[in-house]
């Protein structure tokens, strides 16, 4: 006898049971299909319940086997496997490859896997001239945006969505590109020629040369900061159904070929409340300014002035265990970098925040982009690059929800109901006669 859920219709007094269907174990989740709420009428020509619930806050739009989080818990697992372990032991294309296929990769596959990626790295020459049409203080994120949107235009066959070779064609050129993409946005936006991709390095440190190298024959990346690259490439990788994997799903869901619904998925991550917000939070640190001030500073986010950025997360409700991997990893980036003193007055932030009762009663601890910001800005990265660098990431994990919400029999165009408050059916009222 399989769980269920009895309902009982106040307007009707009928009973429904509805059968709860369960994650992994049932404490990983549980839900009753929405659908079975149909059922549920209070006349015969009653469209039936819906449930109702902006911003999906308590509605799962999938099953899915690619990355599981434990909110309370601050747990963070990519197929099972912590993100603690995945940062400190592996790579970033290794846990592209098993994000996107579910296991890691034998060493064949993964010696494949990284030849392919790295000699799909250059883009077409057209791309160049695309991105010079941009307005030289063009935003990086709406370059990357469109450019990646007009690469559906050069690879017409990537609308064969159905089959896996093709698709795995399109995960090479995706994962490759971005990378080149996000550096000839950069490059463009001060004026320096392109640097092409030097096939010698590896992922992090190809994109470090694409970005910072200047007249030396040979781009030779820092070995710590190559790593830290790396590492925050790991950490961004993927996060389950958040707004832009939603927008991935949703687009996709139309079959539409992987560029374009890459580029919508970018497209929602550009925003302040996703993957700008490591941008607003150097902002917000400037404009703290000192120490001093961050009293007054909480006072004003107390009153609802405006937001602590980089604070708060819609499925986290204690430490981001990708914060904690960030905040431990800041002193060995400044030993290279010099210090930097924004990283005060978000230590100090930190602990005042956390000793808050606003913070504490709501739950309200760092997230990702609290210390992500400082590590890029200690590394030479402009505050505009921040959400160019998460798209870079998050790439392989839209890629992996894209896939498998294709590979899903359960899965449909994405088409959510509404509950409509306008006006009833009236007549039309000619232009002389309004007032
Ligand atoms: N500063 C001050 N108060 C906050 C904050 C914050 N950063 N975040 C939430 N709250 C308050 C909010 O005002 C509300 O209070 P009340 O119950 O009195 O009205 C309560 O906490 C619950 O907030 P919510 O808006 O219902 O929570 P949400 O789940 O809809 O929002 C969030 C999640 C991430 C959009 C939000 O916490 C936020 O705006 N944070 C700042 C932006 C940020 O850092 N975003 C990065 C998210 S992590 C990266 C990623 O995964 O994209």
């Amino acid at each position: 006898m399989p769980d269920t859920l009895t309902i009982t219709d106040n307007r009707t007094g009928k009973q429904y049971d509805l059968p709860i269907m369960y994650g992994t174990y049932p404490t990983y989740g549980a839900a009753i299909r929405a659908a079975d709420l149909r059922q549920i009428k209070a006349s015969d020509d009653d469209f039936g319940l819906l449930s109702y619930d902006p911003g999906f806050t308590n509605t799962a739009s999938c099953k899915s086997a690619i990355t599981f989080i434990d909110g309370e818990q601050g747990i963070l697992r990519y197929r099972g496997y912590p993100i603690q372990e995945l940062g400190i032991k592996s790579n970033y294309l290794e846990v592209a490859y098993l994000i996107l296929y579910g296991e890691l990769p034998t060493h064949a596959q993964l010696d494949e896997w990284t030849w392919q990626i790295i000699h799909h790295s250059m883009v077409h020459e057209n791309i160049k001239k695309f991105m010079d049409g941009f307005l030289y203080d063009a935003h990086p994120m709406g370059l990357l945006v469109s450019t990646v949107a007009a690469l559906s235009t050069f690879y017409p066959e990537s609308k064969s969505i159905t089959d896996p070779e093709t698709r795995r064609t399109q995960f090479y050129r995706l994962i490759a590109k971005m990378p080149t993409i996000a550096a000839f946005a950069y490059r463009h936006s001060i004026g320096m020629p392109y640097v092409y991709p030097d096939d010698d390095l590896n992922y992090a440190g190809n994109f470090l040369n694409m970005m910072f190298k200047m007249t030396e024959v040979k781009y030779k990346p820092d070995p710590v900061l190559e790593r830290a690259m790396d590492i925050m490439f790991i950490l961004h990788a993927d996060h389950e159904q958040n707004c832009s994997a939603t927008v991935m799903r949703g687009a996709g869901s139309s079959h539409p070929d992987p560029y374009v619904s890459v580029a919508a998925a970018a497209a929602g991550l550009y925003g302040p409340l996703h993957g700008g917000a490591n941008e607003q939070v150097l902002r917000m640190l400037r404009d703290i300014g000192g120490k001093d001030r961050i009293p007054d500073y909480i006072k004003r986010v107390k009153t609802g002035e405006f937001r602590l950025m980089g604070f708060g997360h819609r499925v986290y409700k204690s430490y981001d265990p990708r914060a904690k991997i960030l905040k431990d990893m800041i002193g060995q980036i400044l030993e290279v970098t010099g210090k930097n003193p924004l990283l005060d007055i978000a230590l100090e932030l930190e602990r005042i925040a956390l000793n808050d009762e606003y913070f504490i009663e709501r739950k309200l601890y760092p997230n990702v982009d609290f210390y992500s910001g400082i590590i890029y800005q200690a590394m030479g990265f402009p505050v505009n690059m921040f959400p160019v660098l998460f798209a870079i990431a998050r790439a392989s994990g839209w890629l992996a929800q894209w896939q498998e919400m294709l590979e899903d029999p359960e899965q449909k165009i994405a088409r959510p109901r509404q509950i409509y408050t306008g006006a009833d059916q009236r007549e039309y009222v000619g232009i002389e006669k309004r007032k």
